[in-house]
């Protein structure tokens, strides 16, 4: 798969790719991201890319000519003419594990940082294939929100997570919220690890696990379990507690 963003900031995303899981997939050529300065594509000698809004308003609206010039030419030289291009902004469709499953089997993403009050509208209309927002808040720019997507989508790939990391069990693929989890030592500032956890009884300790997850998730995101697929005796465990 082959990520490219296009930013006014490229800086940002030195330290997050340089890390961990992500920086792993891309040594092992799991993922190409390249990041792209939209000033690179800037009108004269300032490598213009804002402008004031028509109509008055306080802030500054981006350009259409870096946006479309930038996102041509990356296209142009790529072998999925149909990459989606995917802006992100709070007006955005909201991101979830679902969202991060189809962009997973996509073979290239094409990803816009918004800034300032806006984009020219006919970016939207003629450029942009989707648009993505993280969450109801208002970041200070499209950035942060496309290291969010890329982390959450790369993570899916085939290959990216080692079997000890696997993504089957993530709380949100299955609904519901991760159980408990405890390690060494047993007991520490006399809180006690579960019993159960101790015991080597493996269907004991899927059992509580699963318990847990449920309970954890009718307490905190009641909402969710409306999708999880629980049998006769679960759905009862929820209609109890
Ligand atoms: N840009 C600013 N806020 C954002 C958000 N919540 N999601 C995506 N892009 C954004």
């Amino acid at each position: 798969m082959r990520i490219d963003v296009l930013t006014l900031f490229p800086n940002m995303f030195s330290g997050p790719f340089a890390e961990s899981i992500i920086k792993r997939a891309m040594d092992r050529n799991l993922i190409t991201i390249m990041i792209h300065n939209l000033r690179d594509w800037g009108s004269g000698k300032h490598r213009v890319v804002d402008d004031y809004p028509f109509g008055g308003g306080t802030g500054m609206v981006m350009k259409p000519e870096s946006l479309f010039e930038a996102t041509e030419s990356i296209k142009a030289e790529s072998a999925y003419p149909s990459a989606p291009v995917i802006l992100l902004t709070p007006q955005g469709r909201v991101f979830n594990q679902g969202i991060a499953a189809e962009l997973t089997a996509l073979d290239q993403l094409i990803l816009i940082c918004g800034h300032y009050e806006g984009i020219d509208e006919r970016v939207r209309e003629h450029l942009i294939t989707d648009e993505i927002s993280i969450g109801d808040y208002v970041l200070t720019g499209g950035e942060l929100a496309a290291m969010v997507v890329i982390d959450a989508v790369v993570r899916l790939l085939p290959g990216v997570l080692g079997s000890e990391e696997s993504a089957k069990d993530d709380s949100h693929t299955r609904s519901l919220l991760e159980y408990p989890q405890y390690t060494r030592p047993q007991t520490y500032r006399g809180w006690e690890t579960p019993q159960v956890l101790l015991s080597g009884n493996h269907a004991q300790i899927a059992k509580w696990r699963r318990e847990q997850s449920i309970l954890r998730t009718l307490r905190r995101r009641p909402e969710l379990l409306e999708k999880a697929d629980l049998s006769p005796e679960e759905k009862e465990l929820t209609s109890y507690s």
